[in-house]
Protein backbone atom coordinates (compact mmCIF):
# COMPACT_ATOMS: atom_id res chain seq x y z
CA UNK A 1 0.00 0.00 0.00
CA UNK A 2 1.35 3.23 -0.97
CA UNK A 3 2.04 5.81 1.32
CA UNK A 4 1.09 9.74 0.87
CA UNK A 5 1.92 12.27 2.40
CA UNK A 6 -1.38 13.79 3.48
CA UNK A 7 -4.64 12.66 5.42
CA UNK A 8 -6.98 14.10 2.50
CA UNK A 9 -4.85 11.42 -0.01
CA UNK A 10 -4.98 8.61 2.72
CA UNK A 11 -4.12 5.86 0.41
CA UNK A 12 -7.45 3.98 1.63
CA UNK A 13 -10.72 4.99 3.81
CA UNK A 14 -10.97 3.94 6.78
CA UNK A 15 -14.64 4.40 7.26
CA UNK A 16 -15.43 1.66 4.38
CA UNK A 17 -13.44 -0.66 6.12
CA UNK A 18 -13.29 -3.27 8.83
CA UNK A 19 -10.51 -4.53 10.50
CA UNK A 20 -10.08 -7.82 12.36
CA UNK A 21 -7.92 -8.35 15.22
CA UNK A 22 -5.14 -10.86 16.37
CA UNK A 23 -3.63 -11.77 19.41
CA UNK A 24 -1.02 -13.54 18.00
CA UNK A 25 0.31 -15.89 20.77
CA UNK A 26 -2.78 -17.59 19.82
CA UNK A 27 -3.92 -17.55 16.66
CA UNK A 28 -2.02 -20.04 14.53
CA UNK A 29 0.98 -21.67 15.07
CA UNK A 30 3.24 -22.27 12.10
CA UNK A 31 6.53 -23.68 12.92
CA UNK A 32 5.48 -26.22 15.76
CA UNK A 33 6.46 -24.79 18.75
CA UNK A 34 2.82 -24.17 20.77
CA UNK A 35 2.70 -20.82 20.06
CA UNK A 36 1.07 -18.86 17.39
CA UNK A 37 3.65 -16.88 15.72
CA UNK A 38 3.95 -15.01 11.97
CA UNK A 39 4.70 -18.26 10.19
CA UNK A 40 1.16 -19.14 11.50
CA UNK A 41 -0.55 -15.67 10.46
CA UNK A 42 1.49 -15.75 6.79
CA UNK A 43 -0.76 -18.93 6.47
CA UNK A 44 -3.88 -17.53 7.37
CA UNK A 45 -3.95 -14.56 5.44
CA UNK A 46 -6.38 -15.86 2.88
CA UNK A 47 -8.77 -16.99 5.63
CA UNK A 48 -8.45 -13.37 7.05
CA UNK A 49 -9.29 -12.10 3.11
CA UNK A 50 -11.85 -14.54 3.08
CA UNK A 51 -14.15 -12.80 5.92
CA UNK A 52 -14.44 -9.55 4.05
CA UNK A 53 -12.47 -7.45 6.34
CA UNK A 54 -9.83 -4.91 4.85
CA UNK A 55 -6.91 -5.20 7.02
CA UNK A 56 -5.28 -6.13 10.59
CA UNK A 57 -4.43 -4.68 13.98
CA UNK A 58 -1.60 -6.60 15.82
CA UNK A 59 -2.09 -6.64 19.30
CA UNK A 60 2.10 -6.50 20.01
CA UNK A 61 4.37 -8.82 18.33
CA UNK A 62 7.64 -7.16 19.83
CA UNK A 63 10.10 -8.61 22.22
CA UNK A 64 8.38 -8.59 25.54
CA UNK A 65 8.89 -10.27 28.82
CA UNK A 66 5.17 -11.38 28.69
CA UNK A 67 4.23 -10.08 32.55
CA UNK A 68 1.04 -8.66 30.23
CA UNK A 69 1.77 -10.31 27.24
CA UNK A 70 3.32 -8.28 24.76
CA UNK A 71 2.03 -4.75 26.39
CA UNK A 72 5.11 -4.70 28.69
CA UNK A 73 7.72 -4.25 25.70
CA UNK A 74 11.53 -4.62 26.23
CA UNK A 75 12.16 -3.32 22.43
CA UNK A 76 10.07 -1.56 20.26
CA UNK A 77 11.76 -2.25 16.86
CA UNK A 78 11.94 -5.37 16.36
CA UNK A 79 9.58 -9.10 16.58
CA UNK A 80 9.50 -11.11 19.42
CA UNK A 81 11.61 -14.16 18.67
CA UNK A 82 8.85 -16.60 19.36
CA UNK A 83 6.92 -15.41 16.87
CA UNK A 84 9.30 -15.00 14.20
CA UNK A 85 11.32 -11.76 13.02
CA UNK A 86 11.35 -8.39 10.86
CA UNK A 87 12.13 -10.55 8.16
CA UNK A 88 9.14 -13.04 8.56
CA UNK A 89 6.93 -10.11 9.54
CA UNK A 90 8.04 -7.83 6.37
CA UNK A 91 6.69 -10.81 4.25
CA UNK A 92 3.12 -10.54 6.35
CA UNK A 93 2.96 -7.13 5.59
CA UNK A 94 3.56 -7.59 2.00
CA UNK A 95 1.44 -10.90 1.51
CA UNK A 96 -1.11 -8.35 3.39
CA UNK A 97 -0.63 -5.60 1.40
CA UNK A 98 -1.11 -7.87 -2.10
CA UNK A 99 -4.33 -9.02 -1.25
CA UNK A 100 -5.24 -5.56 -0.09
CA UNK A 101 -5.41 -5.41 3.34
CA UNK A 102 -3.77 -2.80 5.26
CA UNK A 103 -1.70 -3.79 8.51
CA UNK A 104 -1.57 -1.85 11.84
CA UNK A 105 0.38 -2.34 14.63
CA UNK A 106 -0.11 -1.56 18.53
CA UNK A 107 1.13 1.11 19.62
CA UNK A 108 1.82 0.99 23.74
CA UNK A 109 3.70 4.12 24.74
CA UNK A 110 2.73 4.59 28.19
CA UNK A 111 4.45 2.31 29.73
CA UNK A 112 7.34 -0.32 28.77
CA UNK A 113 8.82 -3.25 30.65
CA UNK A 114 10.90 -2.89 33.29
CA UNK A 115 13.31 -4.84 31.21
CA UNK A 116 13.65 -2.35 28.36
CA UNK A 117 17.58 -1.06 27.97
CA UNK A 118 15.75 2.56 29.04
CA UNK A 119 14.11 1.28 32.30
CA UNK A 120 17.69 -0.67 32.79
CA UNK A 121 19.48 2.89 32.92
CA UNK A 122 17.06 4.70 34.17
CA UNK A 123 16.78 2.60 37.98
CA UNK A 124 20.51 2.83 38.39
CA UNK A 125 20.90 6.76 38.80
CA UNK A 126 18.81 10.33 39.45
CA UNK A 127 22.11 11.97 37.16
CA UNK A 128 21.83 9.58 33.89
CA UNK A 129 20.95 9.99 30.19
CA UNK A 130 17.41 7.92 30.71
CA UNK A 131 17.19 9.08 34.28
CA UNK A 132 14.37 10.75 33.40
CA UNK A 133 12.74 8.58 31.20
CA UNK A 134 10.26 7.46 33.90
CA UNK A 135 7.95 9.08 36.59
CA UNK A 136 10.66 8.66 39.61
CA UNK A 137 9.73 10.45 42.69
CA UNK A 138 10.86 10.39 46.10
CA UNK A 139 9.30 8.84 49.08
CA UNK A 140 7.39 10.50 51.70
CA UNK A 141 8.26 9.67 55.14
CA UNK A 142 5.45 9.14 58.15
CA UNK A 143 5.44 7.59 61.39
CA UNK A 144 5.88 4.02 60.03
CA UNK A 145 9.00 4.92 57.70
CA UNK A 146 8.99 5.46 53.97
CA UNK A 147 5.34 5.43 52.25
CA UNK A 148 4.77 6.07 48.48
CA UNK A 149 4.62 8.88 47.09
CA UNK A 150 0.73 8.97 46.81
CA UNK A 151 -2.32 6.88 47.67
CA UNK A 152 -2.79 5.26 44.03
CA UNK A 153 -4.08 1.94 43.19
CA UNK A 154 -2.44 0.07 39.71
CA UNK A 155 -4.72 -0.89 37.56
CA UNK A 156 -3.56 -4.77 37.34
CA UNK A 157 -1.26 -5.15 40.88
CA UNK A 158 -1.18 -3.39 44.14
CA UNK A 159 -0.16 0.06 44.58
CA UNK A 160 1.22 2.20 41.29
CA UNK A 161 4.52 2.81 43.00
CA UNK A 162 7.46 0.46 43.48
CA UNK A 163 10.54 1.24 45.19
CA UNK A 164 14.10 1.26 43.60
CA UNK A 165 16.94 0.59 46.21
CA UNK A 166 19.55 1.96 43.86
CA UNK A 167 18.15 5.35 42.84
CA UNK A 168 16.04 5.34 46.45
CA UNK A 169 12.91 6.59 44.39
CA UNK A 170 9.29 5.06 43.70
CA UNK A 171 8.87 4.66 40.53
CA UNK A 172 5.34 4.40 39.23
CA UNK A 173 2.81 2.34 37.37
CA UNK A 174 -0.48 2.62 36.65
CA UNK A 175 -0.50 -1.35 35.35
CA UNK A 176 1.22 -4.38 36.88
CA UNK A 177 4.95 -3.82 38.45
CA UNK A 178 6.73 -4.94 35.63
CA UNK A 179 4.80 -1.99 32.84
CA UNK A 180 6.48 1.18 34.49
CA UNK A 181 4.93 4.34 33.14
CA UNK A 182 7.11 6.52 30.74
CA UNK A 183 7.12 10.39 31.30
CA UNK A 184 6.07 12.00 28.09
CA UNK A 185 6.47 15.38 29.77
CA UNK A 186 10.18 14.69 28.69
CA UNK A 187 10.72 16.00 25.36
CA UNK A 188 13.49 13.17 24.77
CA UNK A 189 10.74 10.59 25.84
CA UNK A 190 8.21 11.99 22.74
CA UNK A 191 11.13 12.05 20.13
CA UNK A 192 11.56 8.40 20.88
CA UNK A 193 7.96 7.67 20.25
CA UNK A 194 8.11 9.18 16.91
CA UNK A 195 11.25 7.19 16.30
CA UNK A 196 9.34 4.12 16.76
CA UNK A 197 6.35 5.78 14.41
CA UNK A 198 8.71 6.07 11.46
CA UNK A 199 10.60 3.04 12.47
CA UNK A 200 7.16 0.84 11.77
CA UNK A 201 5.84 3.50 8.62
CA UNK A 202 8.51 3.47 6.45
CA UNK A 203 8.45 -0.21 6.57
CA UNK A 204 4.95 0.27 5.39
CA UNK A 205 2.75 -0.06 8.18
CA UNK A 206 -0.55 1.81 7.60
CA UNK A 207 -1.35 3.06 11.27
CA UNK A 208 -1.30 2.41 14.87
CA UNK A 209 -3.66 1.49 17.23
CA UNK A 210 -2.42 3.65 20.10
CA UNK A 211 -2.26 1.60 23.63
CA UNK A 212 -4.22 3.36 26.72
CA UNK A 213 -3.50 6.68 24.48
CA UNK A 214 -5.61 8.92 27.15
CA UNK A 215 -3.24 8.17 30.07
CA UNK A 216 0.52 9.37 28.31
CA UNK A 217 0.15 12.99 30.36
CA UNK A 218 0.04 12.57 34.40
CA UNK A 219 -0.78 15.87 36.56
CA UNK A 220 2.27 17.29 37.40
CA UNK A 221 1.65 16.79 41.22
CA UNK A 222 0.39 14.01 41.46
CA UNK A 223 -2.08 14.25 43.74
CA UNK A 224 -3.72 11.58 46.34
CA UNK A 225 -7.25 10.10 44.67
CA UNK A 226 -9.89 9.77 46.63
CA UNK A 227 -9.12 6.80 49.56
CA UNK A 228 -11.95 4.70 48.86
CA UNK A 229 -12.40 4.23 45.03
CA UNK A 230 -11.02 0.44 44.19
CA UNK A 231 -8.17 0.48 41.91
CA UNK A 232 -8.55 3.49 39.74
CA UNK A 233 -8.76 6.14 42.53
CA UNK A 234 -5.39 7.82 40.88
CA UNK A 235 -7.26 8.00 37.00
CA UNK A 236 -8.44 11.50 37.35
CA UNK A 237 -5.01 12.52 37.67
CA UNK A 238 -3.70 10.42 34.55
CA UNK A 239 -6.42 10.24 32.37
CA UNK A 240 -6.69 13.38 29.53
CA UNK A 241 -4.24 15.23 31.43
CA UNK A 242 -3.11 18.45 30.85
CA UNK A 243 -0.77 17.80 28.41
CA UNK A 244 -2.29 15.04 26.12
CA UNK A 245 -3.41 17.18 23.42
CA UNK A 246 -0.34 18.75 22.76
CA UNK A 247 1.33 15.03 22.81
CA UNK A 248 -1.08 14.18 20.71
CA UNK A 249 -0.79 16.90 18.02
CA UNK A 250 2.90 16.22 17.91
CA UNK A 251 2.54 12.53 17.27
CA UNK A 252 -0.56 13.01 14.52
CA UNK A 253 2.12 15.40 12.31
CA UNK A 254 4.35 11.98 12.09
CA UNK A 255 1.17 10.30 11.09
CA UNK A 256 0.04 12.83 8.62
CA UNK A 257 3.19 12.48 7.32
CA UNK A 258 2.48 9.03 6.09
CA UNK A 259 -1.06 9.28 5.76
CA UNK A 260 -1.40 6.48 8.64
CA UNK A 261 -4.87 5.84 10.53
CA UNK A 262 -4.62 6.19 14.07
CA UNK A 263 -6.96 4.53 16.28
CA UNK A 264 -6.62 5.38 20.23
CA UNK A 265 -7.59 3.25 22.88
CA UNK A 266 -9.44 5.02 25.81
CA UNK A 267 -10.55 3.21 28.49
CA UNK A 268 -13.58 4.78 30.63
CA UNK A 269 -13.88 8.03 28.53
CA UNK A 270 -17.08 9.50 27.87
CA UNK A 271 -18.25 10.69 24.68
CA UNK A 272 -17.79 14.36 25.18
CA UNK A 273 -14.24 14.03 26.16
CA UNK A 274 -13.26 11.73 22.88
CA UNK A 275 -14.86 14.49 20.53
CA UNK A 276 -11.82 16.31 21.58
CA UNK A 277 -9.29 13.93 19.83
CA UNK A 278 -11.92 12.50 17.28
CA UNK A 279 -14.16 15.27 15.54
CA UNK A 280 -12.66 17.80 12.59
CA UNK A 281 -10.25 18.09 10.19
CA UNK A 282 -7.42 18.94 12.44
CA UNK A 283 -8.33 16.31 14.87
CA UNK A 284 -5.29 14.30 16.42
CA UNK A 285 -6.88 10.81 16.51
CA UNK A 286 -9.17 8.92 13.85
CA UNK A 287 -11.35 6.83 15.52
CA UNK A 288 -11.14 5.68 19.86
CA UNK A 289 -12.48 2.27 21.25
CA UNK A 290 -14.14 3.21 23.67
CA UNK A 291 -15.39 0.60 26.60
CA UNK A 292 -18.89 2.12 27.92
CA UNK A 293 -20.12 -0.90 25.57
CA UNK A 294 -18.26 -3.33 27.56
CA UNK A 295 -20.35 -2.31 30.98
CA UNK A 296 -23.73 -3.85 30.18
CA UNK A 297 -22.95 -6.63 32.69
CA UNK A 298 -20.45 -5.37 35.15
CA UNK A 299 -19.61 -1.99 36.53
CA UNK A 300 -16.52 -0.52 35.11
CA UNK A 301 -14.80 -3.95 35.23
CA UNK A 302 -16.02 -7.10 34.40
CA UNK A 303 -14.88 -8.13 38.17
CA UNK A 304 -18.06 -6.70 39.50
CA UNK A 305 -20.27 -8.55 37.92
CA UNK A 306 -23.91 -7.99 37.37
CA UNK A 307 -26.63 -10.06 34.97
CA UNK A 308 -26.53 -8.72 31.40
CA UNK A 309 -28.96 -5.61 31.08
CA UNK A 310 -29.42 -5.03 27.18
CA UNK A 311 -31.34 -1.52 28.07
CA UNK A 312 -27.53 -0.29 29.35
CA UNK A 313 -25.92 -2.18 25.94
CA UNK A 314 -28.59 0.05 24.16
CA UNK A 315 -27.72 3.22 25.89
CA UNK A 316 -24.10 2.81 25.34
CA UNK A 317 -24.37 2.17 21.43
CA UNK A 318 -26.79 5.01 20.99
CA UNK A 319 -24.89 7.41 23.23
CA UNK A 320 -21.93 6.83 20.91
CA UNK A 321 -23.67 6.84 17.58
CA UNK A 322 -25.48 10.12 18.14
CA UNK A 323 -23.56 12.15 19.82
CA UNK A 324 -20.66 11.04 17.25
CA UNK A 325 -23.19 11.72 14.29
CA UNK A 326 -21.80 14.03 11.79
CA UNK A 327 -18.61 14.77 13.58
CA UNK A 328 -16.54 11.91 14.07
CA UNK A 329 -16.44 8.44 12.97
CA UNK A 330 -17.24 5.15 15.43
CA UNK A 331 -14.98 1.93 16.09
CA UNK A 332 -17.38 -0.95 16.39
CA UNK A 333 -16.62 -4.11 18.21
CA UNK A 334 -18.12 -6.51 21.02
CA UNK A 335 -14.77 -8.35 21.60
CA UNK A 336 -11.16 -8.11 21.77
CA UNK A 337 -8.50 -9.30 23.55
CA UNK A 338 -9.23 -7.48 27.24
CA UNK A 339 -12.37 -8.74 27.82
CA UNK A 340 -14.54 -12.51 28.09
CA UNK A 341 -16.24 -13.58 25.41
CA UNK A 342 -19.40 -12.11 24.00
CA UNK A 343 -21.46 -15.04 23.68
CA UNK A 344 -20.95 -15.87 27.17
CA UNK A 345 -21.33 -12.16 28.38
CA UNK A 346 -24.35 -10.77 26.33
CA UNK A 347 -25.74 -14.06 24.44
CA UNK A 348 -26.61 -17.59 25.47
CA UNK A 349 -24.16 -20.49 25.21
CA UNK A 350 -26.96 -22.37 24.94
CA UNK A 351 -28.65 -20.58 22.00
CA UNK A 352 -25.06 -20.61 20.76
CA UNK A 353 -25.66 -20.03 17.00
CA UNK A 354 -28.07 -17.68 17.33
CA UNK A 355 -27.04 -15.30 19.89
CA UNK A 356 -23.61 -15.70 18.11
CA UNK A 357 -25.45 -14.51 15.01
CA UNK A 358 -27.70 -11.67 16.33
CA UNK A 359 -24.60 -10.27 18.31
CA UNK A 360 -22.73 -9.61 14.97
CA UNK A 361 -25.73 -8.19 13.42
CA UNK A 362 -26.31 -5.91 16.50
CA UNK A 363 -23.22 -4.01 15.74
CA UNK A 364 -21.86 -4.64 12.63
CA UNK A 365 -24.71 -2.62 10.75
CA UNK A 366 -24.08 0.72 13.10
CA UNK A 367 -22.47 3.59 11.55
CA UNK A 368 -18.61 2.85 12.16
CA UNK A 369 -15.15 1.11 11.49
CA UNK A 370 -16.29 -2.65 12.57
CA UNK A 371 -13.31 -4.68 14.45
CA UNK A 372 -13.56 -8.70 14.80
CA UNK A 373 -11.49 -10.30 17.15
CA UNK A 374 -9.84 -13.52 16.47
CA UNK A 375 -12.55 -16.71 17.30
CA UNK A 376 -15.27 -14.25 17.36
CA UNK A 377 -16.44 -14.92 13.69
CA UNK A 378 -16.80 -18.71 14.82
CA UNK A 379 -18.37 -18.33 17.95
CA UNK A 380 -15.84 -19.08 20.59
CA UNK A 381 -17.09 -18.78 24.17
CA UNK A 382 -15.19 -18.09 28.03
CA UNK A 383 -13.33 -20.89 28.85
CA UNK A 384 -13.56 -22.31 32.99
CA UNK A 385 -10.41 -23.74 34.77
CA UNK A 386 -10.56 -25.28 37.68
CA UNK A 387 -7.83 -23.70 39.92
CA UNK A 388 -6.44 -19.95 39.65
CA UNK A 389 -2.89 -21.54 38.97
CA UNK A 390 -4.33 -22.44 35.84
CA UNK A 391 -4.53 -18.84 34.37
CA UNK A 392 -2.14 -16.52 32.85
CA UNK A 393 -2.98 -12.83 32.76
CA UNK A 394 -1.64 -10.84 35.41
CA UNK A 395 -4.63 -9.02 36.09
CA UNK A 396 -6.97 -12.09 36.60
CA UNK A 397 -4.60 -13.22 38.68
CA UNK A 398 -4.47 -10.11 40.81
CA UNK A 399 -7.97 -10.08 40.74
CA UNK A 400 -8.36 -13.39 42.27
CA UNK A 401 -5.45 -12.28 44.92
CA UNK A 402 -7.07 -9.11 46.17
CA UNK A 403 -10.68 -9.17 45.77
CA UNK A 404 -13.12 -11.09 47.67
CA UNK A 405 -10.75 -12.96 49.14
CA UNK A 406 -13.48 -13.95 52.17
CA UNK A 407 -15.76 -16.12 49.49
CA UNK A 408 -16.11 -19.25 49.31
CA UNK A 409 -13.40 -20.66 46.28
CA UNK A 410 -16.42 -21.77 44.27
CA UNK A 411 -17.59 -18.54 43.66
CA UNK A 412 -14.36 -16.55 43.57
CA UNK A 413 -13.54 -18.38 40.45
CA UNK A 414 -17.03 -18.44 39.44
CA UNK A 415 -16.00 -14.41 39.21
CA UNK A 416 -12.69 -15.69 36.91
CA UNK A 417 -15.06 -17.32 34.98
CA UNK A 418 -17.01 -14.56 34.45
CA UNK A 419 -14.19 -11.94 34.39
CA UNK A 420 -10.72 -13.50 33.05
CA UNK A 421 -9.06 -12.03 29.88
CA UNK A 422 -7.87 -15.35 29.50
CA UNK A 423 -10.95 -16.54 28.08
CA UNK A 424 -10.24 -14.42 24.72
CA UNK A 425 -6.50 -16.27 24.56
CA UNK A 426 -7.30 -19.20 24.38
CA UNK A 427 -6.22 -21.40 21.08
CA UNK A 428 -7.93 -19.98 17.94
CA UNK A 429 -9.79 -23.36 17.13
CA UNK A 430 -9.04 -24.00 13.39
CA UNK A 431 -10.52 -27.80 13.02
CA UNK A 432 -11.92 -31.10 15.19
CA UNK A 433 -8.31 -32.34 15.03
CA UNK A 434 -5.78 -32.38 18.14
CA UNK A 435 -4.86 -28.96 19.84
CA UNK A 436 -8.25 -27.49 17.90
CA UNK A 437 -5.78 -27.37 14.50
CA UNK A 438 -3.91 -24.74 16.43
CA UNK A 439 -0.45 -26.37 16.73
CA UNK A 440 1.04 -29.96 16.25
CA UNK A 441 2.87 -29.31 19.55
CA UNK A 442 0.99 -28.86 23.12
CA UNK A 443 -0.52 -25.33 23.03
CA UNK A 444 0.70 -22.96 25.17
CA UNK A 445 -2.55 -22.03 26.88
CA UNK A 446 -5.60 -24.47 27.54
CA UNK A 447 -7.41 -24.88 24.36
CA UNK A 448 -11.43 -24.65 24.93
CA UNK A 449 -13.36 -27.83 25.05
CA UNK A 450 -15.87 -27.07 22.30
CA UNK A 451 -13.14 -27.13 19.85
CA UNK A 452 -14.80 -30.01 18.40
CA UNK A 453 -17.87 -28.08 17.59
CA UNK A 454 -16.88 -24.43 17.31
CA UNK A 455 -14.27 -24.48 14.40
CA UNK A 456 -13.04 -22.74 11.87
CA UNK A 457 -13.44 -26.20 9.33
CA UNK A 458 -16.51 -27.72 10.58
CA UNK A 459 -18.19 -23.56 10.27
CA UNK A 460 -16.50 -23.60 6.43
CA UNK A 461 -19.38 -26.66 5.93
CA UNK A 462 -22.17 -25.55 7.60
CA UNK A 463 -24.26 -22.52 5.56
CA UNK A 464 -26.31 -21.14 8.12
CA UNK A 465 -22.72 -20.96 10.88
CA UNK A 466 -21.69 -18.13 12.55
CA UNK A 467 -18.43 -17.88 10.62
CA UNK A 468 -20.91 -16.96 7.20
CA UNK A 469 -23.01 -15.35 8.93
CA UNK A 470 -19.91 -12.80 9.69
CA UNK A 471 -19.10 -12.62 5.74
CA UNK A 472 -23.00 -12.65 5.36
CA UNK A 473 -22.87 -9.08 7.30
CA UNK A 474 -19.48 -7.78 6.35
CA UNK A 475 -20.34 -8.11 2.51
CA UNK A 476 -23.89 -6.57 3.19
CA UNK A 477 -22.26 -3.87 4.94
CA UNK A 478 -20.12 -3.04 1.82
CA UNK A 479 -22.84 -3.23 -0.26
CA UNK A 480 -25.34 -1.60 0.73
CA UNK A 481 -24.38 2.46 0.90
CA UNK A 482 -27.30 3.02 3.45
CA UNK A 483 -25.06 0.50 6.29
CA UNK A 484 -22.34 2.69 5.85
CA UNK A 485 -22.92 6.22 5.41
CA UNK A 486 -26.72 6.57 6.89
CA UNK A 487 -27.95 8.24 9.75
CA UNK A 488 -28.48 6.00 13.08
CA UNK A 489 -31.61 6.37 15.05
CA UNK A 490 -33.00 3.68 17.54
CA UNK A 491 -36.27 2.60 18.34
CA UNK A 492 -38.08 1.80 21.87
CA UNK A 493 -35.01 1.89 23.56
CA UNK A 494 -37.04 1.00 26.91
CA UNK A 495 -37.64 -2.61 25.60
CA UNK A 496 -35.91 -4.76 27.67
CA UNK A 497 -34.93 -7.72 25.29
CA UNK A 498 -35.17 -6.02 21.94
CA UNK A 499 -32.79 -3.89 20.11
CA UNK A 500 -34.22 -1.92 16.97
CA UNK A 501 -32.01 0.47 15.20
CA UNK A 502 -32.98 2.42 11.60
CA UNK A 503 -29.79 3.47 8.95
CA UNK A 504 -31.14 5.88 6.56
CA UNK A 505 -29.73 7.70 3.97
CA UNK A 506 -32.34 9.42 1.54
CA UNK A 507 -35.59 7.92 1.19
CA UNK A 508 -33.78 4.30 1.85
CA UNK A 509 -34.26 2.98 5.33
CA UNK A 510 -32.50 -0.31 6.97
CA UNK A 511 -34.32 -1.47 9.76
CA UNK A 512 -31.89 -4.03 11.80
CA UNK A 513 -34.10 -6.16 14.77
CA UNK A 514 -32.26 -7.83 17.13
CA UNK A 515 -33.91 -10.39 20.01
CA UNK A 516 -32.09 -11.08 22.92
CA UNK A 517 -34.69 -13.00 24.68
CA UNK A 518 -34.53 -17.01 24.94
CA UNK A 519 -38.14 -17.00 24.02
CA UNK A 520 -40.13 -15.73 21.25
CA UNK A 521 -41.03 -12.64 21.55
CA UNK A 522 -44.01 -10.49 19.85
CA UNK A 523 -41.89 -7.48 17.95
CA UNK A 524 -44.29 -4.23 17.13
CA UNK A 525 -42.64 -2.54 14.72
CA UNK A 526 -41.95 1.50 14.79
CA UNK A 527 -44.90 2.94 13.32
CA UNK A 528 -43.28 4.81 10.33
CA UNK A 529 -42.23 1.38 8.95
CA UNK A 530 -45.56 -0.63 9.97
CA UNK A 531 -47.67 -2.50 6.80
CA UNK A 532 -45.25 -0.95 4.60
CA UNK A 533 -43.25 -3.61 2.44
CA UNK A 534 -39.46 -4.33 3.04
CA UNK A 535 -36.85 -6.91 1.44
CA UNK A 536 -35.27 -9.25 3.36
CA UNK A 537 -31.64 -8.54 3.35
CA UNK A 538 -30.51 -10.62 6.36
CA UNK A 539 -32.21 -13.05 9.15
CA UNK A 540 -30.06 -15.54 11.13
CA UNK A 541 -33.23 -18.30 11.14
CA UNK A 542 -34.49 -19.99 8.12
CA UNK A 543 -37.44 -17.92 6.77
CA UNK A 544 -38.77 -14.94 6.81
CA UNK A 545 -39.41 -13.34 10.47
CA UNK A 546 -43.37 -13.41 11.51
CA UNK A 547 -45.79 -13.19 8.07
CA UNK A 548 -47.23 -9.53 9.68
CA UNK A 549 -45.56 -6.56 8.54
CA UNK A 550 -46.98 -4.73 11.62
CA UNK A 551 -46.10 -7.45 14.18
CA UNK A 552 -43.14 -10.02 13.75
CA UNK A 553 -42.76 -12.95 15.89
CA UNK A 554 -39.05 -13.33 16.33
CA UNK A 555 -37.43 -16.53 17.91
CA UNK A 556 -34.87 -16.92 20.35
CA UNK A 557 -31.88 -14.63 20.06
CA UNK A 558 -33.70 -13.58 15.65
CA UNK A 559 -31.97 -11.47 14.15
CA UNK A 560 -33.44 -10.05 10.82
CA UNK A 561 -32.08 -6.63 8.69
CA UNK A 562 -35.21 -5.20 6.31
CA UNK A 563 -34.91 -2.35 3.54
CA UNK A 564 -37.72 -0.03 2.65
CA UNK A 565 -37.89 2.11 -0.16
C1 LIG B 1 -4.63 -1.87 27.21
C2 LIG B 1 -4.48 -3.21 26.55
C3 LIG B 1 -4.38 -4.26 27.61
C4 LIG B 1 -3.17 -3.97 28.45
C5 LIG B 1 -3.21 -2.55 29.02
C6 LIG B 1 -1.88 -2.16 29.51
O1 LIG B 1 -5.83 -1.74 27.88
O2 LIG B 1 -5.51 -3.44 25.64
O3 LIG B 1 -4.30 -5.55 27.10
O4 LIG B 1 -3.10 -4.88 29.50
O5 LIG B 1 -3.55 -1.60 28.04
O6 LIG B 1 -0.98 -2.03 28.45
CA1 LIG C 1 5.32 -20.99 16.98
Amino acid sequence: MKNTKNLENKPFDYRRMALYQIWIRSFCDGNGDGIGDLYGVYEKLDYIKSLGVDGIWFSPIYPSPNADYGYDISDYKNIHPDYGDLEQFRKVLDKAHSLGLIVILDLVINHTSDEHPWFLESRKSRSGQYSNYYIWRDPRFGKKGKRPPNNWFSQFEGLAWEYGEERQQYYLHVFAKKQPDLNMDDPKVREEVKGIMRFWLDMGVDGFREDVITYISKHPKLPDGLPFLPVINGLKFYQHGPNLMTYLKEFRKVALEYGAVQIGEAPMTPVRAALNYISGEDRVLDMMIQTDIMMADCVMIEYLHHPFLLIKLKQAFSRWQTKLAGKAWNALYLENHDHPRVISRYGSERYWRQSGTMLAACYLFQQGTPFVYQGQEIGMTNIALPSIDMYEDVASVNAYHTFHKHEPEEKRMRRIHLASRDSARTPMQWNSGENAGFSEHKPWFYVNPNYERVNVEEEEKDPDSILHFYRKCLALRKREKTLLEGTYREYFPLRPKQFLYERRCGNERILVICSFSKSEQRCRLPKSFAGKEAELLLCNYPGKAGADRTVLTLRPYEACVLKYK
